[in-house]
């Protein structure tokens, strides 16, 4: 049978400089974050919608294979966007969705998936209501849409940098939809590797949805939600100006902030393995040394995100190479970097 309405969607995944940790009502942040959009590690997700007038349906394909699991969470996700697309109700919907990286490796693959999701259901809503959106308006909207889904996903629509939620002086922003960074990053921010060093694959034990939960019975939330607003001010700042060194300061502050919130409100948040600990402590002595421009950001995850401007790429990628692989589950890392965005992409071929 012919759909009536097919699209697809390749969508990135991002990593949180400062980071997104409590969140209130329906998915909205308790702190604005802002994050760098990878290149390599994306989603292609195609998307297929057919008129039946018999309840919302759903058959999701999950790297070619049916998977229940995310085709019930799907079902719920799309359900609960009903208030927003109530149009919804009439269709069933055949979604398929490819990674280009593996599962478990510190690459959020919820970012990319809900923004990839949200884009064709956004493209879907566009055409269905001969809306004619503006572009800008377009990628607000799925913003807004893949932040119901997961809120790291809002930051996923734009390319380079992103932030979601409000923040002082910035009167574009919002928390219910991120925007493309507010300043002008200096060059050195503009091109930027990301080498996602794998100490273990293993799922891990915390879900986000849990994580944010308990920073509402931590008891230092409050200042955690004022600390991060003030690093975000100093992080645009710094990158404007081109200020490696107190970029690295916030984001590593803000990697080791995210963690001992994690491993103070529960056991299972003790994500850390030794083998993080070595690349942190190697890669501090080897800035120290040498004074090359990189530094790590970590997920809620034991991998770490080593982040160094283009321009040092050879001399990081020799130091990654000589001291950093011997930490790394079967010497595994993975080469990304600052990307460009979302794209639509043809359905043939899919
Ligand atoms: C540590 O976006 O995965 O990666 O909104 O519940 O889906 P939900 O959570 P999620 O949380 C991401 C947390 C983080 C930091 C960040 O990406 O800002």
């Amino acid at each position: 049978m012919k759909p009536d309405f097919e699209v697809a969607w390749r969508s990135p995944s991002n990593i949180a400089l400062v980071k997104y940790w409590g969140k209130h009502g329906v998915q909205l942040p308790n702190n604005a974050s802002l994050s760098m959009t990878l290149k390599n590690a994306h989603t292609v997700t195609s998307f297929k919608a057919y008129h039946l007038q018999s309840g919302l349906q759903v058959k999701y394909l999950f790297e070619k294979k049916h998977h229940p699991e995310f085709e019930s969470r799907i079902k719920l996700y799309l359900e609960s966007l009903l208030k927003e697309m109530p149009f919804l109700e009439e269709y069933a919907f055949e979604i398929s969705s490819e990674n280009s990286f593996p599962h478990s490796t510190g690459i959020a693959s919820s970012a990319s998936s809900m923004s990839a999701l949200a884009l064709c259901l956004v493209s879907f809503e566009n055409v269905f209501l001969n809306k004619n959106f503006y572009v800008d308006f377009f990628a607000e909207r799925a913003s807004q849409i893949a932040r119901l889904g997961s809120g790291s996903a809002s930051r996923s629509i734009y390319g380079m940098w992103s932030t979601w939620g409000e923040i002082d002086g910035f009167p574009e922003t919002s928390d219910r939809y991120a925007s493309p960074i507010g300043i002008k990053p200096a060059p050195m921010f503009q091109k930027m590797g990301d080498a996602v060093l794998i100490v273990s694959s293993a799922p891990k034990k915390v879900s986000s949805t849990m994580g944010h939960s308990l920073m509402n019975v931590h008891p230092f939330s409050k200042a955690r939600y004022e600390q991060a607003n003030e690093n975000l001010q100093a992080l645009l700042f710094a990158m404007q100006v081109g200020d490696f060194e107190t970029f690295a300061s916030i984001v590593e502050n803000e990697a080791l902030t995210l963690h001992s919130l994690l491993m103070t409100s529960s056991d299972d948040g003790l994500l850390l393995k030794p083998g993080s600990l070595q690349i942190i402590d190697a890669i501090r002595k080897f800035r120290s040394q040498t004074n090359v421009k990189l530094c790590f950001t970590l997920d809620a995850g034991p991998n770490v995100h080593l982040l160094y401007p283009e321009s040092e790429k050879q001399k990081v990628h020799g130091f990654i190479h000589d001291e950093l692989l011997q930490f790394c589950e079967n010497r595994t890392w993975i080469n990304d970097g600052i990307g460009d965005g979302s794209q639509q992409i043809s359905t043939k071929n899919l």
